[in-house]
């Protein structure tokens, strides 16, 4: 798709709200909307954490985080790619690739030479060039798959 531009939520304390709301709706419970607000809220424009916004037309339909710690039993690992996420309907238009080349555009402009994600998913992250690592468990027991894609 294309008239999509980004933007640090950093330089945007109007957009860090909706974006919270997004990821605590996703992967949030009734009682952590503030866990996701003050990690929207503590997002730098300049070194990570980061968390980028998607917009088209002028509108945010998506976003993006750059983390130093994601799984908690993997500090080995950093940076990690998190908080993907594109509104339902704009999703299959390209954006989630998008904001993912974005990532790590700036992951390689602060120096690093691979960054990891973790996710339930199966098959999405493999068809945008990750490298399945194996699995890891999450400090409440539950199994997920851990990727790793060298910057270039
Ligand atoms: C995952 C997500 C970010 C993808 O965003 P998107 O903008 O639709 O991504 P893209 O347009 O770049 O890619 C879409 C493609 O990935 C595929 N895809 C999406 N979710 C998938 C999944 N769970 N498993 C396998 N493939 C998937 C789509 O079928 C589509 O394929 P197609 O182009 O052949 O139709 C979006 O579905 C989303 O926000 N999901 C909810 C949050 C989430 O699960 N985030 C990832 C957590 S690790």
């Amino acid at each position: 798709m294309s008239n999509i531009v980004f933007s640090s939520v950093s330089e945007s304390p109007e957009v860090q709200g909706i974006v919270a709301q997004w990821l605590w709706s996703f992967w949030g419970n009734t009682r952590n909307y503030e866990f996701y607000r003050s990690l929207v809220a503590h997002c730098k424009a300049d070194d990570i954490p980061m968390m980028y916004v998607a917009y088209h037309d002028g509108m945010p339909v998506g976003t993006v985080a750059l983390l130093r710690a994601d799984l908690f039993s993997r500090q080995d690992l950093f940076p990690w790619m998190a908080d993907l996420y594109v509104l339902p309907e704009y999703r299959s238009k390209g954006i989630g690739s998008a904001l993912q080349d974005f990532v790590l555009k700036k992951a390689k402009e602060l120096g690093y030479g691979t960054i990891y994600l973790y996710t339930p998913l199966t098959g999405y992250y493999e068809k945008k060039g990750w490298e399945y690592m194996g699995n890891e468990m999450e400090r409440d027991g539950e199994i997920v798959r851990i990727y790793k894609k060298k910057i270039v």
